[in-house]
């Protein structure tokens, strides 16, 4: 059982604050996923929760008992590194069962060999139980780093950025790997990346820290369908959510919103003036006419195998297009483009909320 509550957490770094207000509740069981660009607060965040960096303010608290200021070991949990971290000169063996020293000094009756073993076996390292660091690959070295937190049984692992110094095949092969640990460990994870698709493909729910602050916390769908924000809705996708600048205005109580390039109607509604961010997903646009229209010029087309990427100037904004090969455009040429009304996404132009229609309301709100 482990459900790590974040309460107003802070930390500051002279002027910078690295942490700022965070709170998150991470439930038993949960692969919680904090995403952000580098420098965005992640690391900190997690070392916070481990018991290795003090808060300048703020509580966390472990199945409700008050950790802010317990020291990491009174914590039951377990972090590994994006550098591993193993002892050079200790075989995989002595590795894993490094942490079962101090416990076995408390209780004997801790059999270390058989657990060594057992985790061996989960993370499939029994053939390599002998060798040293320097003799394994790097995702070997990852799974080792990964033994050593499992032979503790913590109520809940944090990761930062672990898959980090693998090369791309085998981070695909250990994402599965771990997805696959979680299911049967049904431990709680909190992962720290920067890799959105590490985000997409593993998390339970995805927190998007942006500068230090919490943008979202929410499913992959609900992050990816419904982004809180342009920074969320950029971060999130590739190629990434266009985003067009446009007004809203109505005509005979049709709200609409238009700018160079485009036209989106939005039902009934009275609004006028407001400045906003048009934002459609590649793979929900369309070649062709429809009520929803962006016109554009082709600046670029990539050909990705299977699919195309189109990337079009619409009026002052950037717009990219997504679809199988071939998608017949040339560098050039002028293109109309339409999608769902319901894959459109609003933003506000100032701020960058995301803007929802009030059908009772007949208008848009943040
Ligand atoms: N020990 C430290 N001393 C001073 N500044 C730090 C320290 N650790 C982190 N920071 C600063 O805090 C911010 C967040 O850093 P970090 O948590 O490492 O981000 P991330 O893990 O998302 O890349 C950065 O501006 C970083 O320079
Ligand atoms: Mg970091």
């Amino acid at each position: 059982m482990s459900r790590i509550q974040i309460e107003g957490l802070t930390r500051r770094f002279g002027d910078v604050t690295a942490v700022d207000g965070i709170s998150l509740d991470v439930a038993d069981g949960e692969f919680l996923v904090l995403l952000g660009p580098s420098g965005c607060g992640k690391s900190t965040l997690l070392r916070m929760v481990a018991g290795l960096t003090p808060p300048t303010g703020g509580r966390i608290l472990l199945d409700g008992r008050d950790i802010t200021s317990a020291a990491p070991r009174e914590r039951d949990l377990a972090m590994v590194f994006q550098s591993y971290a193993l002892y050079p000169h200790l075989t995989v063996a002595k590795n894993i069962g490094f942490p079962l020293r101090t416990r076995r000094r408390r209780d004997p009756r801790i059999d270390a060999d058989a657990k060594v073993a057992e985790v061996a076996s989960v993370l499939g390292l029994e053939d390599l139980l002998d060798r040293r660091p320097k003799a394994l690959s790097g995702g070997q070295r990852q799974r080792v780093a990964l033994g050593r937190a499992l032979v503790r049984d913590p109520g809940a692992f944090l990761l930062d950025e672990p898959l980090s110094n693998l090369d791309a095949t085998l981070r695909t092969a250990t994402r599965a790997e771990l997805t696959d640990l979680h299911r049967r460990l049904r431990s709680t994870f909190v992962y720290v990346t920067h890799d959105q698709v590490e985000a997409m493909t593993m998390a339970t729910r995805i927190a998007v820290l942006n500068g230090g602050r919490l943008e979202q916390v929410g499913t992959p769908e609900e992050v990816y369908d419904a982004p809180a924000s342009t920074f969320v809705a950029g971060f999130i996708g590739s190629p990434a959510i266009g985003l067009l600048p446009a007004r809203l205005s109505s005509v005979d109580g049709a709200l609409r919103a238009v700018g160079d390039g485009v036209e989106v109607p939005l039902g009934a509604g009275e609004d006028h003036g407001r400045d906003v961010l048009v934002g459609v997903r590649p793979e929900h646009l369309r070649l062709g006419a429809g009520d929803v229209q962006f016109r554009g010029t082709v600046r670029h087309v990539e050909n990705l195998g299977g699919e195309e990427v189109a990337h079009l100037d619409v009026g002052a904004g950037r717009i990219a297009l997504r679809g199988p090969r071939p998608l017949d455009l040339a560098v050039g040429d002028p293109v109309a483009l339409t999608c769902d009304p319901a894959r459109v996404h609003l933003f506000s132009a100032t701020g960058g909320r995301r803007l929802v229609r009030t059908p009772s309301r007949d208008t848009v709100a943040a």
